[in-house]
């Protein structure tokens, strides 16, 4: 009886998996996506500045590149050459910048002297962040197929065990990309790897494109590169992000406080905590919203949620609005929630967060075309929605929907407080369906794909 039922659990498991390769022509490794999406390296017809490289990891050469900086400024070129490597041990204030292009084919690598940084990068109060430097100006572009590397084993290290909203946490960790003030920045073809902690952060920024980046961060040991964020921002309008492979420790991509005119195509997620909107409404008598998103082509898997959209309750918490978000073709391996919106955030309880829930409604959002599988984690629950009952989450719309569970049986989608029909069946957290899907748990091995990725 137990035999039989397992093997049907294993066969059921085994199908999943058997019908979930990834389809023909879509890349399984970054080798395979560099040659679906290359780099084509182009010549600026500019002025050319080169700097020495690094003899060595403690060899600082920020001074070199700064002095570059300002020398190619309002039309030239900074070209930092394949092979080699440029440490950089100080922060760097480049919000100055004009015209520029930054030729990145070599390694741009940070020390990782973690008590200095601490000491010396530049700070920013949301969620208490610190940066290696700081970009900022108009027309900057940085392409080559060159390495931003944030060096960050040690600081992970050191980090371990951990939590970053935790508020007496004060083990802070850089940014690996921060841009402040800037109109028109272009980020084109290079890997961001390693980042100590969020990889980009854009604040205040306009004109925002990205493309045809690889973004890891691979620990070396127990020591998780958590919080490593692929892409947050902070007050920016018109953001394009396009062809990125990313496997990192949280967010794949994550908009925070007022975001309008986000469109992001073909990004592969790989152990994220899933594309993003906000965590939003985290401070006191703050407004803050998301709108007008466009997220399609999306593979998502080993991860949390896939599609996610989160706002804070708490007694201290600001308020705001998430509307008109489209997620659309989701293909989901092994994620804990295809979609999920979590009106509680972040480690609140229940009863805490049934006295101060949220205040940012929810509106005129879509998921079509979601394909897949969970992990089984939340047994037969592969969606859950949770509207606060201080807001209003209404035209929430599922549209050519399928997502099963790997524990087999009925998938069942769990939607509270929403207005409307979400155009598929769903069930309230109290039903006895829910509670039945939730218990139903069971695992799936991870998601891989065929070929082992070279980084
Ligand atoms: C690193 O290189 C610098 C510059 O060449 C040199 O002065 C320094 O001694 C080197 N340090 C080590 C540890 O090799
Ligand atoms: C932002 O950049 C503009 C030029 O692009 C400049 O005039 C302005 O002073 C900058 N503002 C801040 C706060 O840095
Ligand atoms: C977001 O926009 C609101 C309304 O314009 C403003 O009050 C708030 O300060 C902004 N927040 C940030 C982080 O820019
Ligand atoms: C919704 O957002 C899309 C961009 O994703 C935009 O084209 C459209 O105009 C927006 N709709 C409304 C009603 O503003
Ligand atoms: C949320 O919706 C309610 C009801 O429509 C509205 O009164 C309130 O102003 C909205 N909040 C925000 C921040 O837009
Ligand atoms: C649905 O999404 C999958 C990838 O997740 C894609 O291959 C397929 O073409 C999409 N279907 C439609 C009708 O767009
Ligand atoms: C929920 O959290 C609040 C605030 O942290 C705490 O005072 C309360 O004891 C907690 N309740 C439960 C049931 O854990
Ligand atoms: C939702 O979309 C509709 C139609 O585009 C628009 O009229 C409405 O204002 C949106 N809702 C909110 C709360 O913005
Ligand atoms: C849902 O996906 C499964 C494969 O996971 C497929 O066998 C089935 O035909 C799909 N159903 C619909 C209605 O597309
Ligand atoms: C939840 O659903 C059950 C079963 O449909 C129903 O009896 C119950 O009243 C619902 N609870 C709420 C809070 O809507
Ligand atoms: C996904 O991430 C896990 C953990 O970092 C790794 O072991 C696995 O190889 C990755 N898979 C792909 C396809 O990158």
């Amino acid at each position: 009886m137990m035999k039989s039922s397992f093997l049907a659990t294993l066969a059921v498991v085994a199908s999943a998996l058997a019908s979930l390769e990834l389809p023909a022509g879509i890349p399984r490794s970054l080798s395979e996506f560099r040659v679906r999406h290359p780099y084509v390296p182009r010549s600026p017809c500019r002025k050319i500045i080169e700097i020495r490289a690094s003899a060595n990891d403690t060899d600082d050469v920020a001074d070199d590149f700064l002095q570059a900086l300002h020398k190619a400024n309002h039309g030239g070129a900074v070209r930092l050459p394949k092979g080699k490597t440029f440490m950089i041990g100080k922060p760097l204030d480049l919000t100055f910048l004009g015209n520029i292009h930054i030729l990145l084919d070599g390694e741009i690598k940070f020390t990782n002297d973690t008590p200095f940084w601490q000491a010396n990068a530049f700070r920013h109060p949301f969620q208490n962040s610190i940066m290696f430097w700081k970009w900022g100006g108009k027309d900057i572009k940085i392409y080559g197929e060159g390495v931003l590397n944030g060096n960050g084993q040690r600081w992970w290290n050191e980090f371990a065990g951990l939590e970053i909203l935790d508020p007496t946490n004060n083990y802070l960790r850089p940014i690996l990309f921060y841009a402040e003030n800037a109109t028109g920045i272009e980020i084109k073809g290079i890997h961001f790897k390693d980042s100590p902690c969020w990889t980009t952060f854009f604040v205040t920024s306009k004109d925002i494109s990205i493309t045809d980046v690889a973004c890891t961060a691979e620990s070396n040991n127990a020591a998780l590169p958590k919080n490593t964020d692929f892409f947050d921002s902070l007050n920016v309008e018109r953001v394009s992000i396009e062809r990125a492979w990313v496997n990192i420790g949280d967010d794949c991509f994550s908009p925070k406080s007022n975001a309008t005119g986000l469109y992001v195509n073909t990004m592969y997620c790989n152990g994220t905590h899933g594309q993003s909107m906000g965590s939003i409404g985290q401070y006191a008598g703050e407004m803050s919203f998301i709108r007008d998103v466009h997220i399609e082509n999306m593979w998502m898997l080993n991860g949390q949620h896939s599609a996610r959209l989160k706002s804070w309750a708490g007694p201290n918490v600001g308020y705001g609005f998430i509307d008109n978000v489209t997620f659309k073709n989701f293909w989901n391996a092994n994620n804990e929630y295809a979609a999920f919106l979590d009106s509680c955030y972040f480690n609140i309880n229940a009863s805490a967060c049934s006295t101060y829930p949220s205040r940012v409604n929810v509106t005129n959002v879509t998921f079509e075309n979601f394909t897949g599988y969970t992990s089984g984690k939340y047994g037969r629950t592969v969606v859950r929605l949770t509207c606060s009952p201080n807001a209003v989450c209404e035209n929430i719309q599922f549209k050519n929907f399928n997502v099963s569970s790997p524990c087999g049986g009925q998938p069942i989608v769990i939607c509270d407080g929403i207005h409307g029909s979400i155009g598929i069946p769903c069930v309230n957290s109290t039903s006895l369906e829910a509670t039945a899907a939730l218990k139903d748990t069971c695992t799936a091995s991870m998601a891989t794909l065929p070929n082992a990725t070279p980084w």
